[in-house]
């Protein structure tokens, strides 16, 4: 494979003669047994990423490394959190519903940091009973909120504070997440930041352990993360200064780019986490502070090239543009509703011809699914072969991430399975929906 579509591709995918294979099975055997469109997760690549960002944690900060909490907004599924608990990482959940896939894989509440700018009275309540090891609070509301669940549960609930360190993260509007206006986190420019601190130290029943922040996602940049340590760790000196005492934990969220396009490069763990502990260190030297344990929250970095979809295409159509131009229409049986990306952040993908060599011309092609909508678009310009037809199969990488997590049943489509393969073994972790699931609410 040449070095610009390897970095697309996980660790076990092979291209030979047109065909793709992972870990030896070809695309056409897998789209045989379990049909598409199905998400394809290489287990040992999505194993390695998370060991490889708990290792380079490690390696920059030493005894102070805190935890790595995967992002399991990015996908989660109980045999995936199996291998996060086997692993003995830890997971960032933001709803009743991430936590009980968590609890139901086996992580131990200990590990699992509870995050969400408007979290429920019972999934706080749910949280404190089975022991989370820190909720991340958003909001004055929610400080009182968790103090009375956690005074009611007759406990003391480790908490974080969610902060805005007002950094616009070079990113897609829609997930950049720490500058001004946006509706996460306490600011830290308005006071906002240091009122919660004070609010959240009047309650028995809060124990604050640190403070948090998450920039954004899908940054290439070093220098934002960063800006926001440097900005956190300057309120935890005012802490110092105030109370005489440390607080310990200081989390710097995720937002970890990866590469989609061919040519494009991710972010490496090692890279970003040694500017992190130097910029920590520093800061923390010039405050006259010990460093505190430093936790961080990839999701994409993680599971996102560890997975690529696969499609049949069902038909095709050249379209004359008003250009006089045309373009090659290549209509899949998936869509939207597995991957919304593109509709929602005019995210771009690749794609190749998985179970074929061609030599025919590429042209002007766009990926659409099968949905009643003319943005349903996958893919908005591709140049592929022009002799793609039906029941060829279509293989885009690096879909883990914020794929399979906001599928939706969109004109009551089934949501695809996610397979794991590893050793040559394939095997469902997540079924297909069946026409029985999407009928199964209506009264
Ligand atoms: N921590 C917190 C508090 C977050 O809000 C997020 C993502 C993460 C960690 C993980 O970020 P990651 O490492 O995966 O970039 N649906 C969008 C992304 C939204 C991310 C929301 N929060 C997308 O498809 O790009």
């Amino acid at each position: 494979m040449n070095k610009n579509l390897q970095s697309l591709w996980s660790k076990n995918i092979l291209i030979e003669d047109g065909e793709l294979y992972c870990s030896g099975i070809s695309a056409s055997a897998l789209a045989a047994e379990f049909k598409t469109p199905t998400f394809f997760l290489d287990e040992d690549d999505f194993r390695t990423r998370a060991t490889n960002w708990n290792s380079e944690l490690s390696k920059a900060f030493g005894p102070q490394a805190g935890h790595v909490y995967y992002a399991a907004k990015a996908f989660i599924c109980i045999e995936v959190a199996r291998w996060i608990a086997e692993l003995g990482i830890g997971i960032d959940v933001c709803t009743g519903g991430e936590l009980a896939v968590a609890l139901k894989g086996g992580i131990k509440a200990e590990n699992i940091e509870v995050h969400g700018n408007n979290k429920s009275m019972e999934e706080i309540e749910q949280a404190v009973s089975v022991g989370v090891g820190a909720i991340v609070m958003d909001s004055l509301f929610e400080i009182e909120r968790v103090a009375t669940a956690a005074k009611k549960a007759g406990k003391v609930q480790k908490v974080l504070l969610r902060l805005t360190p007002g950094i616009n993260a070079h990113t897609h509007e829609s997930i950049a997440t720490a500058h001004e206006d946006v509706k996460f986190g306490f600011s830290i420019a308005s006071g906002a930041a240091w009122q919660a601190i004070i609010e959240t130290k009047k309650h028995a029943s809060l124990e604050l352990r640190g403070v948090h922040s998450h920039i954004g996602s899908q940054i290439f940049d070093t220098e934002p993360f960063a800006t926001a340590a440097d900005r956190l760790i300057e309120l935890l000196s005012k802490f110092y200064s105030e109370f005489g005492v440390q607080l310990p934990e200081l989390d710097l969220g995720g937002g970890y780019g990866i590469a989609y396009l061919e040519g494009e490069s991710e972010i490496q763990a090692s890279d970003v986490l040694a500017t992190l502990a130097t910029v920590v260190n520093q800061s923390c030297a010039k405050h006259s502070l010990k460093i505190p344990k430093i936790s961080i929250e990839p999701g994409r970095a993680i599971v996102g090239p560890s997975m690529f979809t696969l499609y049949t295409v069902g038909t095709t159509k050249s379209v004359t543009l008003e250009n006089g131009s045309t373009r090659n229409y290549v209509s899949v049986d998936g869509g939207m509703s597995d991957n919304l990306r593109t509709a929602l952040y005019d995210a771009e993908y690749t794609a190749i011809i998985a179970n074929r060599e061609s030599s025919a011309k590429n042209v002007s092609t766009r990926i659409v699914g099968k949905h009643c909508e003319t943005g349903d678009i996958i893919i908005k310009d591709i140049a592929l072969p022009a002799d793609i037809t039906p029941d060829d199969l279509l293989a885009t990488p690096a879909t883990g991430a914020y794929g399979r997590s906001m599928a939706t049943n969109y004109n009551h489509i089934s949501r695809p399975p996610v397979v794991a393969i590893k050793d040559a073994k394939a095997r469902v972790i997540l079924r297909r929906e069946s026409i029985e699931d999407l009928l199964r609410l209506d009264i």
